[in-house]
């Protein structure tokens, strides 16, 4: 049966969670190079003014909030393994955060995912199952100052992993605009919109903005273009 959302058969995703992707799939995703964004050391949790000017509101006079989770360590990377040193969505969100004034806030496990991959895929699988609420690390941000929320993470199994929904469940996220963002292999945004147009409650959520996490380092104009459209710059 297709996934709602991704418009990919929910068999296919969880496959690919367990890191078995069909050839031909993988032989539409033409590797692109990288134009590298240096890489940031980890940053720390808690509220930071970003690059793009932070704790002002933006040219459109929004106050935003971005906040996002990613993970470092071994990956999945056009049907084989790479060891990102920097995850895909942490170099994304720096990007959006370098172009547009925001506070940012880093989602950071309390119990770390493994570095492994597959490791990763079956925590992540048991989460699901367990409806769980991964401990987040530090106090989270309150989002009483903020008319926008940019919410980024990776897609895992088709979803927001399960960190995502104990940071939305602790926060009030009435009146608010929630943009998401994510980095992807295959499903790009998958029931990402849909749960948080569920999970937060009292917000609008945006379309989002979804890049493969190959090709994130050339994700500039993609990032620009968004966020011309979503009218933060
Ligand atoms: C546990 C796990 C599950 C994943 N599931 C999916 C998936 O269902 N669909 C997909 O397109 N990519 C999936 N991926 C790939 C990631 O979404 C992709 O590599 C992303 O860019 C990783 O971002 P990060 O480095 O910020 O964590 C999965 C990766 C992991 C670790």
């Amino acid at each position: 049966m297709a996934h709602p959302a991704s418009g990919l058969p929910r068999r296919f995703v969880l496959l690919l969670g367990l890191g078995t992707l069909a050839a031909g799939v993988l032989a539409a995703c033409t590797p692109k190079g990288t134009d590298s964004m240096p890489p940031s050391s980890t940053p720390p949790t808690g509220i930071a003014p970003s690059a793009g000017g932070g704790n002002g509101p933006t040219s459109s006079g929004k106050r935003v909030l971005l906040a996002y989770f990613s993970r470092a360590g071994e990956n999945y990377h056009y049907g084989s393994r790479v060891d990102l040193d920097v995850g895909n969505t942490q170099v994304l969100a720096e990007m959006l955060a370098g172009a547009v004034s925001v506070d940012v806030f880093r989602i950071v496990a309390a119990d770390p995912y493994p570095h492994d991959y597959d490791q990763t895929v079956a925590r992540n699988l048991e989460e699901e199952q367990d409806d769980a609420r991964p401990r987040i690390t530090g106090d989270l941000p309150d989002l009483g100052g903020y008319d926008t929320i940019l919410l980024g993470s990776p897609v895992w199994n088709s979803q927001p992993p399960m960190i995502m929904r104990t940071f939305i469940d602790a926060l009030d996220w009435t009146g608010k605009t929630v943009q998401p963002f994510v980095t992807y292999a295959v499903s790009r945004m998958g029931a990402v919109q849909r749960d948080y147009t569920q999970w937060c409650q009292g917000a609008t959520v945006g379309d989002g903005l979804a890049i493969q996490g190959e090709t994130v380092n050339d994700a500039r104009d993609q990032t620009e273009d968004w966020l011309r459209q979503i009218k933060l710059v």
